[in-house]
């Protein structure tokens, strides 16, 4: 199937590196996919991994918006503006992707600061639900391995708070690839487990091609 209609992409990345980064590879498949079907949407990209956002202009979005306005400083009118900006981004797109690895056995902070940030915005602080029910995708990857029985069980703090502010704070319909053990072919105490995270990234980039064209056939037939 492929049409074209007035859809746009919102894409954020986080990984820290371009070359050989999963989850900019899994998110370029399912961008692609979706692009494909589509046929050619707009694509409002923020790369906070590359261009990391001031990790001051929180506290200053953050505070300010107790304040009125004629009180503000201008650190704190250019953090508010910067937090519309970015709430902007999110609220023109009826697709949004979040590409965002685990670090240090938690969240990305550039993730982190960009979502600090960008709730401070009325339109998408809690209780807010201008972009509730949208089709979602939170693509991530670690270098190790998390499952149930493994030594690290538990030790993901990364996924269920990226899921709980997606989904129950954000009400986003969201789906979640995940991509593990990618150390593997760097690692040689995972030397064992390069096969199966080979398997692993290819059943990652499945995944994104077969929901890349569900969310493109909900889209389609909702315009
Ligand atoms: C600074 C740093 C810290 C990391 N911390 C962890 C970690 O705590 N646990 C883990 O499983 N992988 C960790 N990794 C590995 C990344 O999660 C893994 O390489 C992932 O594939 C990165 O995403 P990317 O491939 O999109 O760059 C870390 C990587 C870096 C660079």
């Amino acid at each position: 199937m492929s049409g074209s209609n007035s859809s746009t992409i919102f894409r954020l990345d986080a990984s820290i590196r371009i070359e050989g980064s999963v989850t900019r590879a899994v998110a370029d498949t399912l961008q692609a996919t979706i692009s494909a079907e589509l046929g050619n949407p707009a694509v409002v990209r923020r790369d906070v991994g590359s261009v990391p956002l001031g990790g001051a202009v929180w506290a200053d979005a953050a505070l300010s918006r107790l304040l009125p306005a004629e009180q503000r400083t201008g650190e704190q009118r250019s953090a508010i503006e910067l937090a519309g900006e970015l709430a902007d981004e999110l609220a023109s797109a009826d697709t949004l992707v979040f590409a965002v690895p685990m670090y240090n056995f938690g969240v990305s902070q550039h993730f982190k600061t960009w979502y600090d940030i960008v709730s401070t915005d009325p339109r998408l602080a809690p209780g807010a639900d201008d972009i509730a029910g949208r089709p979602a995708f939170l693509v991530t990857a670690r270098g190790g391995g998390y499952g149930p029985g493994t030594p690290r069980e538990g030790w993901d703090h990364a996924t269920a708070w990226m899921q709980r502010v997606l989904v129950d704070v954000w009400g986003l319909d969201l789906e979640t690839i995940e991509t593990e053990l990618t150390l593997a072919e760097v690692t040689p105490q995972m030397a064992e487990l390069r096969d199966l995270a080979k398997q692993q990234l290819a059943a990652s980039h499945d995944t994104a091609r077969v929901v890349g064209r569900s969310v493109t056939h909900r889209l389609l037939t909702a315009s």
